[in-house]
């Protein structure tokens, strides 16, 4: 249980502010709230010696939901009520390519089952596939793998020797690496046609990642092996060869635009991860706090991107955030 901690002795902070947060880490790790994030939010919603909201965004590289899923998600967690427009994820900038691909074949990973078709449909892309359709339609494609029942009950396969797959958005990490991986390679080697023959660069297939981490945190002791490091993999089967890729998340500064356009107000960050999200906030010029509950932990020495401030967790960060701004 750790201590709750109180206004104490600051009669002089006023109200200002706007925060965007990390998820995984700071207020949550693995399925469980940590226990200082609904006195943290709490504070933003009022329970603050000025009785005034103070406005907030979650800008986590996860996902694998919709928006309003991951919303009702996080209330239930925290106790507090989270609004849709409130989760900006990994894959929530992908909105903005619909117009480009509401009704051209792509491929989307991430996510049990269909769980990632349902959240590109969501989005607009009318023809997203998913690569248990490809299993589904010939289970040649990776005969390592055999379809559970009710993934093969999530399938809509179609004939994809005469589907022309135009790109591939990996939304969240994917759950089969080494049949995600082989049918990425199928694709972009035969134009956009699998099982095609190999062929020159005439066709382009875009290929699209929403979350660079290598690693990221959940209840397990030790660090798990995030996007980025599928990325890796696929990058490596592809014997070294850099197939050009679009990448979003933090660090990117399309995240972080994107963020801001979400939250014009100024912003101080509250996160746990220095290689993405304190370099991302440092990138963009933004103020941020680096917490101890999730990623980085100070007996690695100190973090490789220097943070406005460290905090032990994110109501001490959120404490200290507002205190510092206000006290001016
Ligand atoms: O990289 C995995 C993802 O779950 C990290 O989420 O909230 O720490 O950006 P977050
Ligand atoms: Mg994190």
């Amino acid at each position: 249980m750790s201590k709750r901690r109180t206004w104490g002795d600051r009669p002089d902070i006023s109200f200002a502010n706007t925060f965007a947060f990390d998820i995984d880490g700071v207020l949550i790790r693995g399925p469980h709230a940590l226990p200082p994030a609904h006195r943290a939010l709490q504070m933003l919603q009022g329970n603050n010696p000025f009785k005034k909201k103070i406005p907030f965004i979650l800008l986590t590289n996860g996902g694998g939901v919709s928006e309003s899923a991951r919303a009702k998600g996080l209330s239930d967690k925290l106790g507090i009520q989270i609004t849709p427009n409130q989760c900006v994820q990994a894959h929530t900038i992908l909105q903005q390519q619909v117009s480009r691909y509401a009704n051209e074949h792509v491929l989307v990973l991430g996510g049990r089952r269909d769980e990632i078709r349902q959240v590109a449909k969501l989005y607009g892309f009318n023809k997203a596939h998913t690569m248990l359709d490809v299993l589904a339609w010939n289970p040649a494609v990776w005969p390592f793998y055999e379809l559970t029942p009710a993934e093969r009950e999530s399938t809509r396969p179609v004939d994809f020797s005469k589907t022309s797959v135009s790109a591939i958005f990996v939304f969240h990490d994917p759950r089969n690496w080494a049949l995600d991986i082989q049918i990425i390679c199928d694709v972009i080697q035969s134009n956009g046609i699998i099982g095609g023959p190999y062929g020159g660069p005439t066709k382009l297939v875009e290929l699209v990642f929403c979350n660079p981490d290598l690693i990221w945190r959940c209840d397990f002791p030790r660090p798990r092996l995030g996007q980025g490091a599928f990325k890796e993999a696929f990058q490596a089967a592809l014997t070294g060869k850099m197939y050009p890729h679009v990448q979003y998340g933090k660090p990117t500064e399309t995240t972080y635009q994107f963020a801001k356009s979400v939250l014009e107000n100024q912003i101080q960050l509250l996160y746990d991860n220095p290689e993405s999200d304190i370099a991302g906030a440092n990138g963009a010029g933004w103020p941020s706090v680096l917490v101890r509950t999730g990623v980085y932990d100070p007996v690695h020495g100190p973090p490789a991107h220097k943070p406005s401030h460290e905090a032990q967790d994110v109501e001490e960060a959120v404490l200290w955030a507002i205190s510092k701004e206000l006290e001016r």
